[in-house]
């Protein structure tokens, strides 16, 4: 797996959204029911910010906000990094690495098109290395 395209050909390209006039509450919510860690935030269908675990930590745990009142749009990064399908899992790993972040929105002709986060990187990490190994020892045996 080389390209972004590839990891969300397994992956899939849904994205899990939220409404920027949404609660932190509800945005926390909707990252335990489907175990994740991050949500688009999209206002009429255009994505406008990203919010996060570790948003959920220092803009509302740690400035001892109240989740149930606190809209996402207060405590979303509104500046978000995005790549394209075309991206090499190379310079998405680079950009997680420099920007000190862990997920990376898809977007494909100005359309929202999946969610790579750090995890779906190692995990095709991975998975090339098992399969480099099988083929080093496929080729030591023959
Ligand atoms: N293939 C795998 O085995 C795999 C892949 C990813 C993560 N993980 C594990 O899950 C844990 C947490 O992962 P993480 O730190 O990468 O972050 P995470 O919990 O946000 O990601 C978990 C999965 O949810 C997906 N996801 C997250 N936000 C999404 C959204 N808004 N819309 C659609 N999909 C979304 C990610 O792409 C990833 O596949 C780690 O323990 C990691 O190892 C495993």
């Amino acid at each position: 797996v080389y390209l972004v395209s590839e990891l969300l050909r397994q992956k899939g390209s849904s994205v899990h959204t939220i409404a920027p006039e949404a609660t932190a509450l509800e945005a926390a919510s909707l990252m335990n029911q489907h175990r994740i860690g991050s949500l688009m935030v999209v206002a009429g269908g255009r994505p406008t910010g990203i919010v996060t675990e570790r948003d959920m930590l220092t803009r509302v745990v740690a400035a001892k906000r109240d989740p149930a009142t606190t809209p996402v749009q207060e405590i979303m990064t509104g500046r978000i990094l995005t790549c394209t399908p075309q991206t090499s899992l190379d310079e998405v790993r680079k950009a997680m690495r420099e920007h000190r972040i862990r997920h990376i929105p898809v977007i494909d002709q100005g359309k929202l098109a999946g969610m790579i986060s750090i995890g779906d990187v190692n995990s095709a990490d991975h998975q090339t290395l098992v399969e480099t190994i099988s083929y080093l020892e496929a080729y030591i045996t023959h």
